[in-house]
């Protein structure tokens, strides 16, 4: 099968079980908020990784479903709040108006904190042996040791200072952690040995921190109708990018040895990394 189709096929996968995901009983209009951002497209990238990561070592994707559909629940509540006023002040996301501008600002903010307590409750439901320990994983990325921090210090980075070190330490955080969530969640859940799933957790870094970096990129070339956000906003916002403080070539050189490095991580998956290798140069090809 050719990468393209893998991809649609995992990624038709997880947008099947999202359809159903959010419960009848949500309060309305809570629960159509809620569906309006989870459903709303994306390229589904962070539970398409997920899945790829069990697929390894294992060949039933289904017992990997609950686990791939947590991670993007937690991604579109991220994505939520950071569309927020307070936060980005974005209206645009996945080519749809954000979340705020259709449901109101506190819709928007209990939109995101619903999403995130049924992300867990979707791997409590799921009963398997190793779901702990992939409560702990996922908690930990999306937190305010992960995601959140990151998020912190890109809001903090606004006020102008923005060093390579305060740099780094946003693109890792903000991003590169809910690239690695899913990547060792996945190991874990196929039952990965440590080495196995370090090396997961390498390539997820690298290909988070490539990942923004062409985010940062497409900020600043893009398309807004082919991006479905729009275009300018970082620069706007006074954010800290990769092209703020390098600049746009040394930023495309540099999303380049981040995906090389992420791609060298997966050797030892031997011929089974092709489609996950092959992932990471589509990352960095991407204009959406
Ligand atoms: C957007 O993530 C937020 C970033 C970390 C750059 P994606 O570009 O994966 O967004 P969707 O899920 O495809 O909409
Ligand atoms: C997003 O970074 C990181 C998140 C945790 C959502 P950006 O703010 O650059 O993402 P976009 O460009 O709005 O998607
Ligand atoms: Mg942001
Ligand atoms: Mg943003
Ligand atoms: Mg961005």
């Amino acid at each position: 099968m050719n990468f393209q189709d893998e991809y649609s096929r995992l990624r038709d996968r997880i947008e099947e079980y999202l359809r159903n995901a959010v419960p009848e009983d949500v309060p309305q209009p809570l629960g159509d908020a809620m569906r309006y951002s989870l459903l709303a497209g994306g390229k589904r990238l962070r539970a398409v990784l997920l899945l790829a990561a069990y697929s390894l070592l294992k060949d039933d994707i289904e017992t990997a479903l609950p686990f791939a559909a947590a991670v993007e629940m937690v991604h579109t509540y991220s994505l939520i709040h950071d569309d927020l006023p307070a936060m980005d002040n974005d209206d645009l996301r996945r080519g749809k108006p954000t979340c705020h501008k259709v449901y109101g600002d506190g819709m928007a903010v209990l939109a995101g904190d619903g999403l995130l307590s049924l992300a867990f409750e979707s791997i409590a439901a799921s009963e398997h042996p190793k779901a702990m320990l992939l409560v702990k994983e996922l908690a930990d990325r999306c937190g305010t040791r992960g995601m959140v921090a990151g998020q912190c210090a890109d809001l903090e980075a606004e006020k102008g200072g923005g060093s390579e070190k305060l740099l780094h330490y946003i693109h890792l955080h903000k991003t590169a952690d809910m690239i690695t969530a899913p990547m060792v969640m996945g190991l874990t859940l196929a039952g990965a040995s440590d080495e196995q799933i370090a090396c997961g957790r390498e390539y997820g870094k690298d290909l988070g921190i490539a990942f923004q970096i062409v985010d940062d990129i497409l900020d600043v070339t893009g398309d807004t109708a082919v991006l479905g956000k729009t275009i300018g906003k970082d620069a706007e916002e006074n954010k800290c990018t990769w092209v703020s403080v390098y600049g746009i070539d040394q930023a495309r050189q540099d999303a380049s040895s981040y995906t090389e490095n992420a791609v060298k991580n997966l050797d030892i998956f031997g011929d089974k990394a092709i489609f996950l290798k092959t992932l990471a140069q589509h990352t960095l090809m991407r204009v959406k």
